[in-house]
């Protein structure tokens, strides 16, 4: 029998704003299924779904709660927690979408925003086309949702586009599935304050900017047979 997998990335070299899923046998095999070039359609999108439902309970662990004390049925009180304060998400589009009903399966009626941010052909910078967010987020905690961080790009611009909203940078939680360690530390020497949850950090990115060994196009092969 397999032994299970050991921690990819010893802490030490993350920056202490990163966060990933432990490196359980079950996950391993999760994120085998997504990376297979040859796994259907429909067997991506559950696994996937599998993987970033994860990911969103271990984002909601990072808000902070406050003592909340109820009283049970039997009469007895519990002294337990809340939640301090209200989250929504922020999907960039389109593969950041995906990540919506994960979201929402965890947060009833939770808001949801979205941004578009695409390569601007005159200076190869991302520049925001669209943005969509709750007009209250500043009082917000932001889940951003994209399934994959290459350059960091999209993220950071998101983030700008975020915090010219009025949301501090440490009430964002950025929730991604697979990370590349270039991309990851771009962002993170950027935006120190903000804590990244991703799945899984890859080796690293081809002259494409895709993540190797990554799962390849997120949104093709959530959206396109
Ligand atoms: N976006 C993707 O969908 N895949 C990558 O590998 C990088 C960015």
């Amino acid at each position: 029998m397999a032994s299970p997998p050991t921690p990819q990335t010893s802490s030490a070299s993350l920056p202490s704003s990163v966060f990933t899923l432990p490196h359980t046998a079950q996950l391993e095999a999760l994120y085998t299924i997504i990376r297979d070039k040859n796994t259907s359609r429909g067997d991506f999108l559950f696994y996937s779904d599998r993987i970033i439902r994860l990911l969103v309970e271990e984002g909601l662990n990072h808000l902070p709660v406050i003592p909340k004390t109820v009283e049970t049925p039997t009469g007895a009180t519990y002294e337990g927690v809340g939640f301090e304060g209200k989250i929504c998400g922020v999907s960039i589009l389109r593969a950041g979408e995906a990540m919506e009903a994960g979201l929402r399966e965890v947060c009833r009626s939770v808001r949801i925003g979205k941004i578009l941010i695409q390569r601007d052909e005159e200076t190869a910078l991302p520049k925001l086309f669209y943005a969509k967010l709750p007009q209250d987020i500043a009082k917000r905690y932001v889940l951003l949702l994209d399934p994959m961080l290459a350059t960091g790009g999209s993220a950071m611009k998101a983030v700008e586009v975020i915090m010219e909203h009025g949301v501090p940078e440490d009430r964002i939680i950025f929730i991604n599935l697979i990370s590349s360690p270039e991309g990851l530390r771009t962002f993170c020497t950027r935006f120190p304050a903000l804590k990244v949850i991703t799945g899984w950090i890859d080796q690293g990115l081809n002259e494409k900017a895709y993540i190797i060994p990554g799962l390849g196009d997120f949104g093709e092969r959530r959206y396109c047979s």
